[in-house]
Protein backbone atom coordinates (compact mmCIF):
# COMPACT_ATOMS: atom_id res chain seq x y z
CA UNK A 1 0.00 0.00 0.00
CA UNK A 2 2.13 3.14 -0.86
CA UNK A 3 0.63 6.60 -1.75
CA UNK A 4 -0.48 9.58 0.97
CA UNK A 5 -3.50 10.02 2.53
CA UNK A 6 -5.56 11.77 -0.03
CA UNK A 7 -8.68 11.55 2.53
CA UNK A 8 -8.81 11.68 6.26
CA UNK A 9 -11.98 10.37 7.66
CA UNK A 10 -12.40 10.07 11.86
CA UNK A 11 -14.97 9.08 13.85
CA UNK A 12 -17.79 9.68 11.35
CA UNK A 13 -20.87 8.99 12.40
CA UNK A 14 -24.33 8.82 10.38
CA UNK A 15 -27.81 8.72 11.53
CA UNK A 16 -30.78 8.53 9.22
CA UNK A 17 -34.38 9.09 10.12
CA UNK A 18 -36.34 11.21 12.81
CA UNK A 19 -36.33 10.65 16.31
CA UNK A 20 -38.09 7.59 17.82
CA UNK A 21 -36.96 5.94 13.84
CA UNK A 22 -33.20 6.55 14.00
CA UNK A 23 -31.13 4.44 11.44
CA UNK A 24 -27.67 4.06 12.37
CA UNK A 25 -25.89 3.87 9.32
CA UNK A 26 -22.03 4.67 10.48
CA UNK A 27 -20.56 3.94 13.50
CA UNK A 28 -17.00 5.84 14.81
CA UNK A 29 -15.34 5.22 11.15
CA UNK A 30 -11.82 5.97 10.98
CA UNK A 31 -10.34 5.45 7.88
CA UNK A 32 -7.39 6.89 5.55
CA UNK A 33 -8.20 6.26 1.59
CA UNK A 34 -4.72 6.77 -0.11
CA UNK A 35 -3.30 7.87 -3.41
CA UNK A 36 -1.84 5.57 -6.03
CA UNK A 37 -4.26 2.58 -4.63
CA UNK A 38 -7.28 0.34 -5.17
CA UNK A 39 -9.59 0.59 -2.17
CA UNK A 40 -12.48 -2.14 -2.17
CA UNK A 41 -15.14 -1.98 -0.01
CA UNK A 42 -17.18 -5.21 0.71
CA UNK A 43 -19.79 -5.91 3.35
CA UNK A 44 -23.86 -7.32 3.38
CA UNK A 45 -26.62 -5.37 1.94
CA UNK A 46 -27.36 -2.18 4.27
CA UNK A 47 -24.19 -2.37 6.27
CA UNK A 48 -23.39 1.54 5.26
CA UNK A 49 -20.93 1.08 2.13
CA UNK A 50 -22.77 3.48 -0.33
CA UNK A 51 -23.27 5.82 3.07
CA UNK A 52 -19.23 5.76 3.75
CA UNK A 53 -18.77 6.45 0.00
CA UNK A 54 -21.09 9.73 0.52
CA UNK A 55 -19.41 11.27 3.05
CA UNK A 56 -16.11 10.73 1.75
CA UNK A 57 -16.67 12.12 -1.32
CA UNK A 58 -19.03 14.94 0.28
CA UNK A 59 -22.52 14.18 -1.38
CA UNK A 60 -23.60 13.74 2.03
CA UNK A 61 -22.69 15.48 5.21
CA UNK A 62 -21.35 13.24 8.73
CA UNK A 63 -23.79 13.60 11.75
CA UNK A 64 -20.75 13.59 13.73
CA UNK A 65 -17.10 13.26 12.49
CA UNK A 66 -15.00 14.66 9.93
CA UNK A 67 -13.67 14.23 6.64
CA UNK A 68 -10.34 16.13 5.34
CA UNK A 69 -8.89 16.67 2.10
CA UNK A 70 -5.44 17.56 2.99
CA UNK A 71 -5.95 19.66 5.41
CA UNK A 72 -9.53 21.07 3.80
CA UNK A 73 -12.18 19.94 6.48
CA UNK A 74 -15.59 19.44 4.06
CA UNK A 75 -17.83 20.52 6.61
CA UNK A 76 -16.52 24.05 6.97
CA UNK A 77 -17.05 24.25 3.01
CA UNK A 78 -19.84 25.88 1.68
CA UNK A 79 -22.02 23.89 -0.65
CA UNK A 80 -20.63 26.02 -3.25
CA UNK A 81 -17.09 24.96 -2.48
CA UNK A 82 -18.25 21.51 -2.01
CA UNK A 83 -19.22 21.45 -5.78
CA UNK A 84 -16.19 22.71 -6.96
CA UNK A 85 -14.18 20.23 -4.96
CA UNK A 86 -16.10 17.36 -6.45
CA UNK A 87 -15.70 18.48 -9.70
CA UNK A 88 -12.15 18.95 -9.77
CA UNK A 89 -11.06 16.49 -7.63
CA UNK A 90 -13.41 13.42 -7.87
CA UNK A 91 -14.83 11.47 -10.36
CA UNK A 92 -17.78 9.33 -9.66
CA UNK A 93 -19.74 5.79 -11.09
CA UNK A 94 -22.73 5.62 -9.75
CA UNK A 95 -24.95 2.58 -9.94
CA UNK A 96 -27.51 4.33 -11.91
CA UNK A 97 -25.37 6.09 -14.54
CA UNK A 98 -26.60 9.51 -14.27
CA UNK A 99 -26.21 10.31 -18.19
CA UNK A 100 -27.42 13.16 -19.78
CA UNK A 101 -29.80 12.18 -22.07
CA UNK A 102 -29.94 15.00 -24.05
CA UNK A 103 -25.94 14.69 -25.21
CA UNK A 104 -24.23 12.54 -26.88
CA UNK A 105 -21.36 9.76 -25.67
CA UNK A 106 -18.61 12.30 -26.42
CA UNK A 107 -20.25 15.26 -24.94
CA UNK A 108 -21.46 12.82 -21.77
CA UNK A 109 -17.60 12.19 -21.29
CA UNK A 110 -16.40 15.39 -22.15
CA UNK A 111 -19.00 17.48 -19.49
CA UNK A 112 -16.97 17.77 -16.65
CA UNK A 113 -14.80 19.68 -18.72
CA UNK A 114 -17.81 21.79 -19.63
CA UNK A 115 -19.12 22.03 -16.29
CA UNK A 116 -15.23 23.02 -15.02
CA UNK A 117 -15.31 25.91 -17.50
CA UNK A 118 -12.21 24.20 -19.07
CA UNK A 119 -10.81 22.54 -22.10
CA UNK A 120 -8.79 19.95 -22.00
CA UNK A 121 -5.19 19.97 -23.77
CA UNK A 122 -4.81 18.36 -27.44
CA UNK A 123 -2.49 15.68 -25.29
CA UNK A 124 -5.32 15.12 -22.58
CA UNK A 125 -7.89 14.55 -25.33
CA UNK A 126 -5.95 12.62 -26.74
CA UNK A 127 -5.76 10.11 -24.11
CA UNK A 128 -8.91 10.66 -23.08
CA UNK A 129 -10.03 8.96 -26.67
CA UNK A 130 -7.56 6.23 -25.90
CA UNK A 131 -9.60 5.44 -22.44
CA UNK A 132 -12.84 5.31 -24.67
CA UNK A 133 -11.24 2.75 -27.62
CA UNK A 134 -10.26 0.83 -24.61
CA UNK A 135 -14.05 0.90 -23.12
CA UNK A 136 -14.92 0.01 -26.49
CA UNK A 137 -17.18 3.02 -27.16
CA UNK A 138 -15.38 4.92 -30.46
CA UNK A 139 -18.42 3.32 -32.66
CA UNK A 140 -20.41 4.86 -30.39
CA UNK A 141 -19.55 8.21 -29.37
CA UNK A 142 -22.57 10.00 -31.93
CA UNK A 143 -25.18 8.28 -29.95
CA UNK A 144 -27.47 8.90 -27.15
CA UNK A 145 -27.78 7.23 -23.97
CA UNK A 146 -31.21 5.67 -25.09
CA UNK A 147 -29.41 4.05 -27.55
CA UNK A 148 -27.07 2.36 -25.79
CA UNK A 149 -27.08 -1.08 -23.72
CA UNK A 150 -26.69 -0.92 -19.73
CA UNK A 151 -23.35 -2.22 -19.99
CA UNK A 152 -22.61 0.79 -23.07
CA UNK A 153 -24.43 3.19 -20.40
CA UNK A 154 -21.58 1.92 -17.79
CA UNK A 155 -18.85 2.30 -19.78
CA UNK A 156 -19.44 6.26 -20.59
CA UNK A 157 -19.99 6.58 -17.24
CA UNK A 158 -16.79 5.39 -16.33
CA UNK A 159 -15.03 7.27 -19.49
CA UNK A 160 -16.21 10.24 -18.04
CA UNK A 161 -14.97 9.74 -14.76
CA UNK A 162 -11.69 9.14 -16.00
CA UNK A 163 -11.91 12.07 -18.24
CA UNK A 164 -10.51 14.76 -15.45
CA UNK A 165 -8.03 12.56 -14.04
CA UNK A 166 -9.18 13.34 -10.74
CA UNK A 167 -7.43 12.72 -7.50
CA UNK A 168 -10.35 10.19 -6.52
CA UNK A 169 -12.54 8.29 -7.89
CA UNK A 170 -15.69 6.39 -6.31
CA UNK A 171 -17.29 3.43 -7.69
CA UNK A 172 -19.98 1.98 -6.68
CA UNK A 173 -20.68 -1.65 -8.00
CA UNK A 174 -18.85 -0.26 -11.20
CA UNK A 175 -18.86 -3.87 -12.85
CA UNK A 176 -22.23 -5.03 -11.54
CA UNK A 177 -24.01 -4.74 -15.93
CA UNK A 178 -20.91 -6.09 -17.52
CA UNK A 179 -20.28 -9.25 -19.16
CA UNK A 180 -16.85 -10.67 -17.60
CA UNK A 181 -14.62 -9.55 -20.10
CA UNK A 182 -15.45 -6.11 -20.08
CA UNK A 183 -15.47 -6.02 -16.31
CA UNK A 184 -11.96 -7.29 -16.31
CA UNK A 185 -10.90 -4.34 -18.59
CA UNK A 186 -12.76 -2.29 -16.41
CA UNK A 187 -10.81 -2.79 -13.50
CA UNK A 188 -7.85 -3.42 -15.55
CA UNK A 189 -8.54 0.52 -16.05
CA UNK A 190 -8.95 1.70 -12.92
CA UNK A 191 -5.89 -0.15 -11.55
CA UNK A 192 -4.01 1.68 -14.07
CA UNK A 193 -5.26 4.88 -12.69
CA UNK A 194 -3.64 3.78 -9.48
CA UNK A 195 -0.04 2.99 -11.43
CA UNK A 196 0.26 5.54 -13.63
CA UNK A 197 -2.00 8.54 -12.36
CA UNK A 198 -1.01 8.17 -9.26
CA UNK A 199 -5.44 8.40 -7.79
CA UNK A 200 -6.88 7.08 -4.95
CA UNK A 201 -9.85 4.09 -6.36
CA UNK A 202 -12.90 3.84 -3.86
CA UNK A 203 -14.52 0.50 -5.21
CA UNK A 204 -17.78 -0.64 -3.82
CA UNK A 205 -18.65 -4.15 -5.03
CA UNK A 206 -19.90 -7.42 -3.58
CA UNK A 207 -18.10 -9.42 -5.90
CA UNK A 208 -15.08 -11.40 -4.61
CA UNK A 209 -13.51 -11.34 -8.39
CA UNK A 210 -13.53 -8.27 -8.53
CA UNK A 211 -12.09 -7.22 -4.40
CA UNK A 212 -8.88 -9.22 -5.34
CA UNK A 213 -8.06 -6.31 -7.80
CA UNK A 214 -7.64 -4.01 -4.76
CA UNK A 215 -4.92 -3.31 -3.05
CA UNK A 216 -6.65 -2.99 -0.05
CA UNK A 217 -10.44 -4.41 1.33
CA UNK A 218 -12.45 -3.50 4.06
CA UNK A 219 -15.20 -4.96 5.46
CA UNK A 220 -18.24 -3.00 6.52
CA UNK A 221 -20.74 -4.49 8.51
CA UNK A 222 -23.72 -2.92 10.78
CA UNK A 223 -21.84 0.76 9.90
CA UNK A 224 -18.16 -0.51 11.49
CA UNK A 225 -15.15 -1.57 9.58
CA UNK A 226 -14.32 -4.82 11.09
CA UNK A 227 -11.86 -5.99 8.95
CA UNK A 228 -8.83 -4.35 6.43
CA UNK A 229 -6.95 -6.06 4.71
CA UNK A 230 -4.09 -5.71 2.13
CA UNK A 231 -4.28 -7.43 -1.34
CA UNK A 232 -5.89 -10.88 -1.11
CA UNK A 233 -7.40 -13.88 -3.44
CA UNK A 234 -10.77 -13.86 -4.74
CA UNK A 235 -11.75 -17.35 -2.55
CA UNK A 236 -10.33 -16.04 0.74
CA UNK A 237 -12.61 -13.09 0.23
CA UNK A 238 -15.87 -15.17 -0.55
CA UNK A 239 -15.67 -17.08 2.83
CA UNK A 240 -14.63 -13.73 4.45
CA UNK A 241 -17.53 -12.20 3.04
CA UNK A 242 -19.62 -16.09 4.02
CA UNK A 243 -18.17 -15.08 7.86
CA UNK A 244 -19.76 -11.76 7.73
CA UNK A 245 -23.29 -13.46 6.56
CA UNK A 246 -24.93 -12.30 3.23
CA UNK A 247 -24.13 -13.03 0.01
CA UNK A 248 -23.88 -9.29 -0.55
N1 LIG B 1 -31.54 8.27 2.95
C1 LIG B 1 -31.73 7.33 3.90
N2 LIG B 1 -32.72 7.47 4.81
C2 LIG B 1 -32.90 6.53 5.77
N3 LIG B 1 -32.15 5.42 5.90
C3 LIG B 1 -31.17 5.23 5.01
C4 LIG B 1 -30.91 6.18 3.96
N4 LIG B 1 -29.85 5.71 3.23
C5 LIG B 1 -29.49 4.54 3.80
N5 LIG B 1 -30.26 4.25 4.86
C6 LIG B 1 -30.13 3.09 5.77
O1 LIG B 1 -28.80 3.09 6.28
C7 LIG B 1 -28.26 1.77 6.31
C8 LIG B 1 -27.02 1.70 5.44
O2 LIG B 1 -27.39 1.89 4.07
P1 LIG B 1 -26.37 1.89 2.85
O3 LIG B 1 -25.21 2.76 3.20
O4 LIG B 1 -27.11 2.20 1.62
O5 LIG B 1 -25.89 0.36 2.86
P2 LIG B 1 -25.18 -0.51 1.70
O6 LIG B 1 -24.69 0.40 0.64
O7 LIG B 1 -24.10 -1.25 2.41
O8 LIG B 1 -26.23 -1.47 1.21
C9 LIG B 1 -29.38 0.85 5.87
O9 LIG B 1 -30.07 0.41 7.01
C10 LIG B 1 -30.27 1.76 5.04
O10 LIG B 1 -31.59 1.32 5.04
MG1 LIG C 1 -25.18 0.50 -1.50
Amino acid sequence: MSGSPVIRARSLNKVYGAQGAEVHALRDVSVDITGSTLTAIMGPSGSGKSTLMHLLAGLDRPTSGTVLYDDLELSSLSDRQLTSLRRNLIGFVFQAFNLVPTLTVLENVLLPFELGGTKPSGEHREWILERAAELGLMPLLERRPHQLSGGQQQRVAIARALAIRPRVIFADEPTGNLDSRTGVEVLAMLESATREQDQAVVLVTHDPAAAAWADRVLFISDGRIVHDVGRTDASTLSEMVLELGGAR
